[in-house]
């Protein structure tokens, strides 16, 4: 079974537009910041933009130089955190070198970051009494539910320990209500295979192209390909599409799996983040 990411993602843009038909006098603008020339990053910022506008979030973008100080990115964000007319901030990572992400992360607002990856929200999603979390692993989540995926109980592992994807997965598969038996797999692993081997739900999140082989998957496992390489100017997942769909119960493909689903979730967070700004309802 192929796990359709564009599908969902679309059914689910197709929903925020319909709910903010409610409301045609009520503007919902989503900004987005890119630090530096990111050719990848301003593809997918791009992205983000033709979806929002597409489900009738509006959008404004700003790019900031390559060489900007610390003070002054911290500056442009905090004029976004202060702007009422902006509902939802995305910093576009990674940032250059010379720039610390934590700094720039505590001048956006809780209720504003729209990617979940403040140290409030992600503390809150530690603490069971989530708010906004991170687009890529609620996509997974989504696509789980779209598909009537059974998680209580079951094993999941996840392979990779980012903040933006490895670890809020794992929050999310083992919460309440999710409650898989989760094992996070990471670099220094040993063993991958024989790990991944024992998982009902396996999410592939470490950004090596096609590390996870037929024989990592058991029989019928569900696996989420969440890396994104380029090999030889092709979209490389990190999974071996071709040979562990042989064996997996379902597979995303790469691309058009957990991709369209991370912009599709930064719609619906940008979505909720207005309703805990009040501006839309707490009801819808
Ligand atoms: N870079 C790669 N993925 C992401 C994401 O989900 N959010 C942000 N802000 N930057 C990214």
């Amino acid at each position: 079974m192929i796990i359709d990411g564009k599908k969902v993602a679309a059914d689910i843009r197709n929903k925020i537009k319909s709910q903010l038909g409610h409301f045609p006098n009520t503007k919902i603008t989503l900004a987005t910041v890119i630090v530096g020339n990111n050719p990848a990053g301003q593809l997918y910022v791009g992205m983000k933009h033709r979806e929002a506008n597409a489900a009738g979030i509006h959008s404004k973008h700003i790019d900031l130089d390559e060489n900007i100080s610390q003070r002054d990115l911290e500056e442009q964000i905090s004029l976004l955190a202060d702007d009422d007319d902006v509902h939802g901030i995305l910093v576009q990572l990674p940032l250059p070198k010379h720039l610390n992400k934590e700094r720039m992360l505590s001048k956006i607002p809780s209720y504003k970051d729209v990617d979940g990856l403040t140290d409030v929200n992600m503390g809150r999603l530690l603490q069971g009494h989530k708010q906004l979390v991170p687009c890529t692993p609620l996509g997974v989540i989504r696509l789980i539910e779209a598909y009537n995926i059974e998680t209580s109980g079951r094993n999941a592992v996840v392979v990779g320990r980012s903040s933006l994807v490895g670890l809020p997965q794992m929050l999310l598969l083992s919460e309440k209500g999710a409650d898989a038996t989760v094992t996070l797999a990471h670099s220094r692993t040993n063993d991958l295979a024989e790990v991944c081997k024992n998982a009902d739900i396996l999410v592939a999140a470490v950004g090596v192209p096609a590390i996870i082989k037929a024989d990592f998957v058991k029989p019928g496992a569900m696996v989420f390909d969440v890396g994104v390489s380029r090999v030889d100017d092709k979209i490389q997942g990190d999974v071996d599409c071709d040979a562990v769909s042989k064996i997996a119960g379902g597979i995303t493909p790469m691309p058009g799996g957990t991709g369209p689903m991370t912009v599709a979730c930064l719609l619906e967070n940008t979505i909720l983040a207005a309703t805990l700004q009040d501006v839309l309802p707490r009801s819808h």
